[in-house]
């Protein structure tokens, strides 16, 4: 049941968006609205936009939007509903338990509870008698027992339902098993333990709760389900915005954070001291991952296998962490090794002593781009020197460049001032092209739409018409009546829109406007960003009823050929006559 509109713009009223943002934005003054870096995502130039008008907000960076609740739900990491509590408790209004619908944090506590009760399941029996060979085969690598405690490391029994069996007497339905995904589903409907004779890595967020498990098969069985099974995505966990060990590196890592790839490269590092390790989760590092890490950190040195896989991360996350300000630092692990190996042959003292080595991430680019290239014949150091400049080129800082303009000009023997002049020219061309990219960025707010609606290619101008109405609705609620008078929902022929718009139409009914808070509940935050751009769009600023008339029959007209386009076995006299028709109708109608 959803939270009445009345109380939600009764806690909205007592919640100034721009007080309830202040502690994490900084916003600043840009004619009537305001604008900050977004806190979403990262960003260097602000992009992040408040309308006070109307108590809103949208990043025409990231797309996020919405209104004070969406805003706490996303930065207290909150579902819609319970930001809407939060603002209440804090202004002092009271919400009846009963009356609102909070099965979405109750779904998520289950979910960690099964996670927690299948990691304990996992741990008792790697260190029971018929664990045995889990705790062989991880004390072969090289851990110690109490490394495997300090992890909480487990393993999976061999069956296809130890684990399923050992939740339901727990008393944990089946359904939740499902939706923490340590239970699969399978075709013919019966249900099965998706880790099985695994070694298992539980993955614990930042405040300490277990949200997923990476499993890993032993060597030479993993032909089935592969060398790593992981948790999909879920209610609680999304792979892209979490990193393996960050519940413990959190506390060592001020200075310096050691970015690896691999869960056993890990664990194998704490043990040998360097607490400050984390890995990606087999993912491709990602913006998420970069601005967990900007929370935390000052330095990532990527410590990445030497192989041309660990070389497109090194390229990947360098990009990725470009963007974040922190100073990034680039090991490459000799003779093809993984961290864990090198560790173990070498032993502590080398391998901080590789970490000491650890390179710029210029240096690194530029030792990569020599790799294949004989620089002794002259094409060769033309096609290198030209690699060189492309990198040194996208180098943000002058002097920076400019040292590395005469070391490499010494090396081999040209002129820094013929070298220099070839890098700034590529250096232009490069400004130029970020700022284009940029631009095209922010100039158009309902850029992302196609993204938020994906219905929009297949219905291209019905979507345009749909999208004005709407505007048009939220900027003059005197409307709606007059809309809903000529245009049922069925007609909206992308379901985003359709969804808004019945919501609308039918609190309209019920007597009440159209508070865009009360649609909150029922979208997505980059759903209500797709609203607030179209609510502060210039839709309906001259002539509203007209330009929504003018829409409404743009878009019955698309419906009509819809149904036209859909009628295949018309004969095309019938199908000419029938479009005619529409067209005149079209032109009456207006
Ligand atoms: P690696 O294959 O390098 O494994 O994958 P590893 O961690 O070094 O394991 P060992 O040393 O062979 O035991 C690196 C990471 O990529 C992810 C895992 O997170 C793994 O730790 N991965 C790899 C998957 O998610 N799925 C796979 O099938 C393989
Ligand atoms: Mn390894």
């Amino acid at each position: 049941m959803a939270i009445p509109e009345e109380i939600i713009s009764e806690i909205k009223n007592r919640n100034d968006i721009e007080t309830v943002m202040a502690p994490y934005v900084n916003l600043k003054r840009r004619g009537k609205n305001l604008v900050g870096l977004c806190p979403f995502h990262n960003e260097k130039t602000p992009s992040f936009t408040v309308y006070p008008e109307n108590d809103s907000f949208y990043c025409f960076g990231c797309g996020v939007g919405g209104d004070v609740f969406t805003f706490t739900s996303l930065i207290e990491n909150l579902d819609y509903v319970n930001a809407i509590r939060l603002l209440a408790e804090r202004s002092g209004i009271s919400i009846d338990d009963n009356s609102y619908d909070n099965s979405m944090q109750k779904l998520k506590n289950t979910i960690y509870d099964i996670n927690k009760e299948t990691a304990r399941f996992f741990h008792n029996y790697l260190m029971s008698p018929d664990g045995k060979w889990a705790l062989d085969y991880l004390v072969g690598r090289g851990l110690s027992v109490s490394t495997i405690k300090h992890f909480g490391l487990g393993a999976a029994p061999d069956s296809w339902d130890a684990l399923l069996k050992h939740l339901k007497a727990k008393g944990f339905s089946i359904n939740d098993m499902l939706q923490a995904n340590v239970i699969g589903k399978s075709q013919r409907g019966t249900f099965y333990d998706r880790f099985r004779k695994r070694v298992v890595f539980p993955i614990i967020n930042i405040r300490g709760n277990v949200v997923a498990f990476s499993g890993r098969a032993m060597p030479g069985e993993d032909k089935s389900g592969g060398k790593y099974v992981n948790t999909s995505d879920t209610p609680v966990y999304k792979k892209s915005d979490n990193l393996f060990a960050m519940n413990f590196a959190k506390k060592d890592c001020a200075e310096r954070i050691i970015l690896v790839e691999g869960n056993m490269d890990v664990v194998s590092l704490h043990q040998a001291g360097f607490t400050n390790t984390v890995a990606a989760l087999g993912t491709a590092f990602t913006p998420e991952q970069a601005k967990l890490l900007t929370k935390y950190t000052k330095e990532v040195v990527l410590m990445l296998d030497a192989d041309a896989a660990g070389q497109k991360a090194v390229r990947r996350a360098g990009e990725v962490l470009a963007d974040t300000g922190l100073k990034v630092r680039v090991v490459l692990v000799p003779d093809g090794k993984d961290p864990d190996e090198y560790i173990k042959k070498n032993g502590k003292e080398r391998f901080a002593a590789l970490l000491e080595g650890a390179v710029s991430e210029i240096e690194y680019k530029l030792l990569t781009a020599v790799s294949g290239i004989d620089t002794e014949a002259a094409d060769g150091k033309v096609k290198y020197l030209n690699l060189a400049a492309e990198i040194l080129a996208q180098t943000p800082d002058i002097i920076t460049r400019d040292i590395y303009i005469g070391r490499l000009s010494e090396k081999y023997g040209i002129s820094s001032t013929t070298f220099k002049a070839k890098v700034e020219e590529l250096r232009k061309k490069y400004v130029r092209q970020e700022k284009r990219k940029e631009i095209r960025e922010v100039i158009s707010p309902t850029r992302k739409s196609g993204e938020v609606n994906p219905e929009k290619r297949s219905f291209p101008k019905a979507a345009a018409a749909e999208e004005c109405i709407i505007a048009i609705l939220l900027q003059h609620p005197d409307l709606i009546q007059k809309a809903t008078q000529r245009l049922p929902s069925e007609k909206f022929l992308t379901s985003l829109n359709r969804k808004i718009y019945s919501i609308v139409s039918e609190n309209f009914e019920s007597g009440k406007g159209v508070d865009f808070s009360y649609l909150g509940q029922f979208l997505s935050p980059a759903e209500m960003g797709y609203l607030v751009s179209l609510q502060n769009s210039d839709k309906g600023e001259r002539n509203p009823e007209k330009v929504l008339y003018d829409c409404i029959s743009s878009l019955l007209f698309e419906n009509d050929l819809k149904t036209v386009k859909q009628s295949g076995d018309m004969s095309v006299e019938e199908w000419a006559d029938n479009l005619a028709n529409i067209i005149k109708n079209k032109t009456k109608g207006n």
